[in-house]
């Protein structure tokens, strides 16, 4: 499965020329790629990038010395899908992620090592799922106390128990952890307990310390491994270790295990404060297209739905086959940056369903069948962060990684 999916590694479309269809005269180069395939999808393509994923957590793992490393593979690996992501991130100390189908997805490909579920069981049956695929589980509330208490198991379970330290979304007040972890404690169910809380402002300036000051206070003498860091907090706070005024509330101190998302995914947890070059990670998934079309307008011709854009001068205009409905936000406005054969360029108009629309005036050369880089890296090597588009939509990376359409064909490269 796995790798049926590797491709090759130059231009994103090469692995799917076809020697015997190039050589038909007939047969326009720009669009043979596609011709020896069944379905005749359309020339878009999604690239997701082992190595990329490899360096990013080698970059988390250096970024925390001392702590194993989750890597966080939740909503499909953010988008990239388990079975693909997995080459990459096999180096990882553990899973993560909050789908009893993905935890299964994962120990189907082979991995031995803990998975952890990330929001624990939802319902008492999944605790069966836990014993038979040894799952490790967050605990972060009575009720999935009181289904542990009555499991059924002869393996006892590592849970997480996640306090809720700021955030209010998951976990057990800091006044009530004590008596939440005493509790599970004393179930025969449990094996070992590791303390966990998630942090809401390790990308910015709020920062981590009031979290980390109530969460040390609260699980202070606790025994048991502590988890703090996503991508943001592993980042930017380890270095916190020893700055005066954070003491014993250190994110490192807690970190006996971290957990990246984002990062290794290679987009910026705080951009654009933080950048993927400030960072050094690599993009894990590019997102290519080809011009379909190209179009000479004059001053004053406008382009695609509502003509929200009108052009000042003569000018060549790209029709590429990416829209809304691959997963490119529809709220990128003109000006948002693409990469045309790996020269940064602009779009002009509205994105439609199917298609957008590219100045071609940076890149002359450019026409039919040139390729355009939505995000990602491009064949020359120019790389195009899935943060700026995101930005100029109004949103974050994770969303647009997340949200490629399923229609959109992926090959796996190095
Ligand atoms: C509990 C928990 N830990 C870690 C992460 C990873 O966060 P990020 O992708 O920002 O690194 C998430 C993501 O939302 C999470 O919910």
């Amino acid at each position: 499965m796995v790798s049926s999916l590797t491709g090759s590694t130059k231009g994103v479309f090469d692995e799917c020329s076809n020697a015997e269809v190039i050589s038909r005269p007939e047969v326009p180069k720009w669009c043979v790629f596609r011709l020896d395939k069944p379905n005749m999808p359309r020339p878009i393509q999604a690239t997701i990038h082992s190595g990329a994923l490899r360096h990013n957590l080698a970059r988390a793992r250096s970024a925390a010395p001392d702590a194993r490393v989750w890597a966080i593979v939740k909503a499909n690996a953010y988008g990239h899908g388990i079975e693909r992501a997995f080459e990459g991130l096999r180096g990882a100390d553990g899973f993560a992620l909050l789908d009893l189908n993905e935890a299964e997805r994962v120990r189907a490909l082979g991995w031995r090592g803990p998975i952890l579920l990330l929001e624990g069981v939802f319902e008492q049956r999944d605790l069966e799922l836990c014993s038979r695929l040894d799952l490790w589980h967050t605990v972060h509330c009575t009720e999935q106390i009181d289904m542990l208490a009555t499991h059924k198991t002869n393996a006892p379970h590592r849970v997480f128990l996640k306090m809720n330290s700021g955030m209010n979304r998951l976990g057990f007040q800091p006044d009530q952890y004590r008596a939440a972890w005493t509790r599970l404690n004393a179930l025969p169910q449990v094996d070992e307990i590791s303390l966990m809380t998630h942090f809401s402002d390790a990308d910015g300036p709020k920062g981590v310390g009031e979290q980390m000051r109530v969460f040390e206070a609260a699980a202070e003498d606790l025994p048991g491994e502590r988890t703090v860091c996503n991508s943001a907090a592993t980042l930017r706070h380890m270095a916190d270790a020893g700055a005066p005024g954070h003491g014993q509330a250190s994110p490192a101190k807690a970190s006996d295990w971290v957990r990246p998302g984002i990062a290794v995914y290679g987009s910026a947890p705080d951009f654009p404060e933080g950048s993927i070059d400030s960072w050094a990670l690599q993009p894990a998934m590019t997102l290519a297209a080809k011009i379909i079309a190209v179009q000479a307008i004059s001053v004053g011709a406008s382009v695609g739905y509502g003509s929200s854009f009108v052009a000042d001068g003569p000018m060549r205009i790209g029709v590429v086959a990416c829209g809304y409905a691959d997963g490119y936000p529809r709220l990128c406005p003109t000006g948002t940056p693409v990469l045309i054969d790996g020269v940064r360029a602009r779009t002009v108009g509205r994105v439609s369903m199917d298609m957008i629309t590219v100045d071609l005036t940076p890149v002359p050369q450019a026409g039919m069948g040139s390729e355009v880089t939505l995000w990602g890296r491009a064949a020359n090597g120019t790389v195009l962060s899935i943060d700026e588009p995101a930005r100029a939509a109004g949103t974050v990376g994770y969303e647009l990684m997340c949200a490629l359409a399923l229609r959109v064909p992926v090959v796996v490269a190095e």
